[in-house]
């Protein structure tokens, strides 16, 4: 979910919707806004895109010069008009957007039904409302102090009641929330993006803290109530790079990108005579590197099939076992945490609630966390011990391509890094794997060259229900994001599978014509790769394979060949990845689907 807050001299309406829609990519259920207008507080929200609000408010609109808003990604209760955001209490004097989950909205729902408050919505947000009215006494400040206090989950609010019509309040515990500092002016905003066009001051709340804003004031203060100053953070970015320059999408802008997310995440990573790597933001001594017996990766999504590469990665550079796991059960796994295991934290937005849940708890534990992050100043980036920025730039679309392979390149410099450290690579084959990265950028740009003859083959399969994505090594976990791309904007079911695996069960749903899209890039594996494309095509598959440049022997054996230029086996992933992106977003586009913002779906998940 998104929240945006504004109080000062202007009319607010324009100034919130604005906001929202640079954070519609966090959630487009539903969108509202709540005004303090000449009738008191009022509300106006609707569910659907914030269009439809938008169209609801140009015939009526709210006027007024303090307001919130909120653009929704369903948690408790269905997409809908009542359960969008602002919730209000019943003598609707009070208002509150919401972003998280508050896990004990059961109890407390019984507990204000009981005193008689009667509920119109199935949304754990509406118990907030309610229960700063019940312990309003004449000080917002203190009724959400409060209720807080109540409250267990993970959320930030921003909070407006009638009766002081010239404060705002917000909160922040656990989900992100910024507060930008203006001329006769403030803002709240869950992201930077949502304020940029009107300040670039913004104070960043830690956990527990919150903030009463006027318009002629910030008051930074903790949940407990003792005020904290707070150094003011200045933001450099440039908003063009936000928008769509030319393309249709932003996710077909995004993998354009990518050259240069590569040049820039390599940056002045490299020493000049381009033999070493330095990561001065890693401030781990060679002592303590030496000492790391087990590495953990940790991440969700995409960036999880990041991490899959990166365990390959640092365990064929740097020589330490790396595990690897999804989020969300790392942390209920009990897993075998000490002070000599390093836990790796990947995560586009930094703001994953079960990437920073693992990195929590592999902390509690006593392991150093480096973190992998695209956003800086982001929670993950702010609670681990080190952070490598991966400088891809703001990723729009929710297909994340130019934060997946930035991750690569994250990975490839901190194995680099550890192996120098640990004498695991001779001098000689670091500057060769060095100098191979260099030069992925150009041999990116000649893949995107080749960008017509992939959309050929999408549009194909996009007439197709089911498909197959196969391979063996780095190719099956290139294969799994290759499929997961897939899935998330054309709507296509597509599996992952280790090549070799295929005919231990899941064969038995090939059939004739089905398309199988087969990557045989790593040398050593190619063989045994060509058999198992023998197994599907013996049984009526249609193969695509993805192939070195120059690998004539994949020709024969498959119906198509897409063929990429030659890298280290090891480097592939961050050229191989490319045409399945491209293949995703065609196919996608073939099917008339919306590719920046695939149903269901949302760009960073705040909630567990
Ligand atoms: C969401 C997005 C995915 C992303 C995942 C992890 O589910 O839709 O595209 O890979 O979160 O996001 P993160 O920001 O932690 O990399």
């Amino acid at each position: 979910c998104g929240i945006v807050g504004y109080v000062g001299k202007r009319d607010s309406q324009d100034i919130l919707i604005d906001g929202l829609k640079k954070l519609e990519y966090r959630g487009y259920d539903s969108a509202g806004i709540a005004v303090h207008t000449a009738n008191g507080l009022e509300v106006k929200k609707a569910k659907g895109r914030l269009a439809v609000l938008e169209s609801q408010l140009s015939g009526d609109p709210l006027r007024g010069t303090i307001g919130i808003g909120h653009t929704r990604w369903a948690t408790h209760g269905k997409p809908s008009d009542v359960n969008s955001h602002p919730h209000t209490d019943n003598s609707q004097k009070f208002s509150v957007v919401h972003n998280g989950i508050i896990e004990n909205y059961i109890a407390l729902k019984e507990e204000l039904i009981a005193q008689g408050v009667q509920f119109v919505s199935e949304t754990d947000t509406e118990v907030i409302s309610h229960l700063i009215a019940s312990l309003y006494e004449g000080d917002i400040v203190k009724a959400v102090q409060k209720a807080v206090k109540r409250m267990s989950g993970a959320f930030a609010l921003g909070v407006l009641t009638e009766y002081e019509p010239d404060k705002l309040v917000a909160v922040r515990l656990a989900s992100p929330l910024i507060i930008g500092v203006g001329q006769d002016e403030n803002f709240i905003g869950s992201d930077i993006p949502a304020i940029l066009e009107h300040t670039r001051n913004v104070y960043i709340l830690n956990d527990g803290e919150m903030a009463a804003l006027t318009q002629d004031g910030v008051e930074l203060m903790t949940i407990e109530g003792n005020f904290i100053s707070r150094e003011m953070f200045h933001v450099d970015w440039d908003i063009v790079t936000a928008e769509k320059a030319g393309f249709d999408h932003f996710m077909l802008k995004e993998i354009h990108e990518q050259p240069k997310a590569y040049r820039d995440t390599m940056g002045s990573r490299i020493s000049q005579t381009g033999d070493r790597v330095e990561l001065k933001e890693v401030g781990m001594s060679a002592e303590q590197i030496r000492g790391i017996r087990n590495v953990h990766i940790v991440a969700c999504g995409t960036a999880f099939h990041a991490g899959l590469i990166g365990k390959s990665v640092i365990e064929k550079l740097a020589r330490i076992p790396v595990e690897i796991d999804v989020a969300s059960e790392y942390r209920y796994r009990s897993p075998i945490i000490t002070s000599d295991t390093l836990a790796i934290v990947v995560s586009q937005s930094g703001e994953t609630a079960d990437t920073l849940a693992a990195l929590r708890e592999a902390k509690r534990c006593g392991a150093r966390v480096v973190a992998i992050t695209n956003v800086v100043g982001s929670s993950v980036a702010r609670e681990a011990d080190d952070v490598i920025v991966t400088w891809a730039g703001p990723e729009i679309a929710v297909a994340s391509t130019k934060a997946y392979t930035s991750q690569l390149i994250a990975f490839y410099l901190f194995g680099l890094h550890l192996a120098q450290t640990l004498g695991t690579m001779e001098a000689a084959e670091i500057a060769q794997t060095i100098a191979a990265l260099q030069a992925l950028p150009e041999q990116v740009e000649a893949i995107l060259q080749e960008k017509d003859a992939i959309k050929r083959i999408a549009e194909d399969i996009a007439g197709h229900d089911n498909l197959f994505f196969i391979g063996r090594g780095l190719d099956y976990a290139v294969a799994m994001e290759g499929s997961l791309k897939l899935k998330e904007i054309s709507y296509i079911h597509s599996e992952a599978y280790a090549a070799g695996e295929l005919k231990h069960g899941t064969l038995a749903l090939i059939e004739e014509g089905i398309p199988v899209i087969a990557l045989a890039t790593q040398d050593a594996l190619f063989e045994k790769t060509v058999s198992n494309i023998k197994e599907v095509k013996a049984r009526g598959a249609h193969v695509l394979g993805l192939a070195n440049e120059g690998d004539h022997e994949l020709e024969k054996a498959v119906d198509e060949v897409f063929a990429i230029p030659r890298t280290l086996p090891l480097l592939t992933p961050a050229l191989s990845v490319i045409p399945l992106q491209l293949l995703a977003y065609y196919a996608s586009l073939a099917r008339g689907n919306d590719v920046d913002k695939p149903r269901n779906l949302a760009k960073s998940v705040t909630v567990e």
